[in-house]
């Protein structure tokens, strides 16, 4: 299958890495192929992007149309502050009718930690991007864990714990749930609803990132007991 995953952060790249590990043909978008190819280690970055590219060298890297353009299927995964604008660049014209697979959360950290949240309550981010984009098919996902859960949920608990889907279109969700499962192992997928249910899962985040300091450890995940 052609994906396109849209972000060159921790969570673009691991999700590229792990899809094109599957044998399936990924570009990874970014708004400057050059910036980001030489882009160093830094505090959100264990390696250099050379480095991780070295590893994953079967992903392409190419500007965010050319990833979006390419995907049958398009991943999201850059900063909540930029996405629309990401997305803007990605072109509406290469995500009509595709399945957009959101896992953006909409975090402002201008005033340090912990983040807020730059849209809540009555709206989200997923509900933006799908107003932006009406004739993409959105799903948020993924958002309510760190990336490396993401991709291999059974490092927590044997992957006995939840991920959500949210959006309007109900095909758009069964496939996207079906991905989780043949790509990453998910075995448990909660379908909340409609793109409102957005909502909560993204200010499921400031509860996210104070159970992470409160256990020291990002590698752990919610379970819906009944
Ligand atoms: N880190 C996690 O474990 C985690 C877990 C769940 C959800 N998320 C969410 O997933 C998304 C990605 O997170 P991340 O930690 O991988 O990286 P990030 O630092 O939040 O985002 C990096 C990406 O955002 C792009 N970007 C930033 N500002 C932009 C702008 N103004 N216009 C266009 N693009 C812009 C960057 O573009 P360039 O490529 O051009 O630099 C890069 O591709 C975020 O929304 C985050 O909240 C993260």
């Amino acid at each position: 299958m052609r994906v396109g995953v849209l972000g060159s952060g921790i969570v673009g790249r691991t999700i590229a890495g792990k899809v094109a590990s599957l044998d399936h043909e990924v570009v990874l978008g970014t708004r400057d192929v050059r910036l980001t190819t030489e882009r160093p280690a830094g505090p959100n970055d264990a390696e250099s992007f050379a480095d991780w590219h070295g590893a994953n060298a079967a992903v392409i890297v190419a500007p965010y149309a050319e990833a979006a353009s390419h995907g049958e299927i398009v991943v999201h995964a850059t900063n909540g502050a930029g996405a629309l604008e990401a997305l803007a660049r990605a072109g509406q014209d290469n995500l009509d009718d595709k399945i957009l697979v959101d896992v953006s959360n909409p975090l402002d950290f201008s005033a340090g930690f912990p983040p807020t949240l730059a849209v809540s309550n009555t709206d989200s981010l997923g509900e933006q991007i799908q107003r932006t984009f009406p004739r993409t098919r959105v799903v948020k996902t993924l958002n309510t864990v760190q990336a490396a859960v993401m991709v291999d949920p059974a490092s927590v608990g044997g992957g006995d714990h939840h991920v959500f889907v949210s959006g309007d279109d109900q095909g758009a969700k069964d496939r996207v749930a079906e991905l989780l499962r043949d790509w990453f192992g998910w075995r448990n997928v909660i379908d909340l609803g409609d793109i409102t249910t957005s909502r909560g899962v993204e200010m499921y985040l400031p509860l996210w990132v104070r159970v992470m300091s409160a256990i020291n450890t990002p590698v752990f995940n919610i379970k819906i007991a009944r």
